[in-house]
């Protein structure tokens, strides 16, 4: 098989596991998030030298809110610091910045600063790269389902019309690619609720590495198991070669 038509377009990773790295070393739990940095780092520039396009980082889910006050707050400091501190070299990387998730949830001057960057970075063509902030699936879905209603109401759609496209369609990145993998660190073998619709034929990755210690060679292996896979969405094995599965 040619390397190349193996290469996922779209990566989603959910970022578990700096708790318990920083639980190892008697650190609190912020320890461990600010550890994380690094491997968000090397991820990217990995993405990046491998010409993958899309980068989708589940930072903070919408069930998140409900830890100790102590840690949310630590985390949205961590978010804010990060987003002064790394946007320029990301910009000069021509990585562009999008946030996904109920963005409403956080202070105004992080709204802002996410808007900023959004804009600021709106052209960069290397790299697409999604930050899942206040995330859920569900919300995602309901936004959407709540927009077509919306759209009922005005006539500017039908109810008729109301099928798997008209709904995508109302939901962020609906101009990107579905994830082709998922890879998952510490240890743990569920979603809790990332990307439900758009995962539907996503290849799972799991990894026991605890997020603060992926690095490039991590992301590797993960892109070689994914070159792996047979992908059939639904046909048999001797309907789907690796072309029919590229257009598919
Ligand atoms: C993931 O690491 C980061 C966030 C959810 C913000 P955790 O904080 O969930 O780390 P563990 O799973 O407790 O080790
Ligand atoms: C998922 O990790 C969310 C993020 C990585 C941002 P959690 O640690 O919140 O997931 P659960 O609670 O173990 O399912
Ligand atoms: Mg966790």
């Amino acid at each position: 098989m040619n390397a190349t038509s193996t290469l996922p377009c779209h990566i989603a990773i959910v970022m578990d596991g700096n708790g318990r790295w920083a639980r190892l070393r008697n650190q609190p739990r912020s320890f461990g998030h600010r550890a994380g940095k690094k491997a968000m780092r090397e991820t990217v520039e990995g993405c990046l030298r491998q010409g993958i396009g899309t980068l989708t980082l589940f930072a903070f889910s919408s069930e998140n809110w409900q830890r100790p006050e102590s840690e949310v707050r630590a985390l949205m400091a961590l978010f804010m610091n990060a987003l002064d501190k790394e946007v320029d070299a990301l910009h000069e990387q021509s990585v562009r910045l999008r946030f996904i998730g109920d963005l409403e949830a956080f202070s105004k001057s992080l709204q802002c600063r996410m808007h900023e960057v959004a804009t600021h970075t709106a052209k960069n063509k290397k790299l697409n790269l999604n930050l899942a902030v206040s995330y859920g699936g569900r919300w995602v879905i309901s936004q959407a389902a709540r927009r077509a209603a919306a759209d009922v109401v005005r006539g500017e759609l039908k109810i008729e019309d109301i099928d798997e496209v008209a709904l995508g369609c109302r939901m962020n990145l609906s101009d990107l690619p579905p994830p082709d993998l998922l890879i998952r660190t510490g240890g743990e073998h569920r979603i809790s609720n990332f990307l439900l619709w758009q995962m539907a034929y996503t290849e799972l990755h799991f990894t026991d590495t605890l997020w603060p210690d992926f690095d490039r060679h991590c992301l590797q292996k993960a892109v070689d198991d994914y070159g792996r896979r047979e992908r059939r969405y639904g046909r048999i094995g001797s309907q789907t070669t690796r072309r029919q599965q590229d257009s598919a």
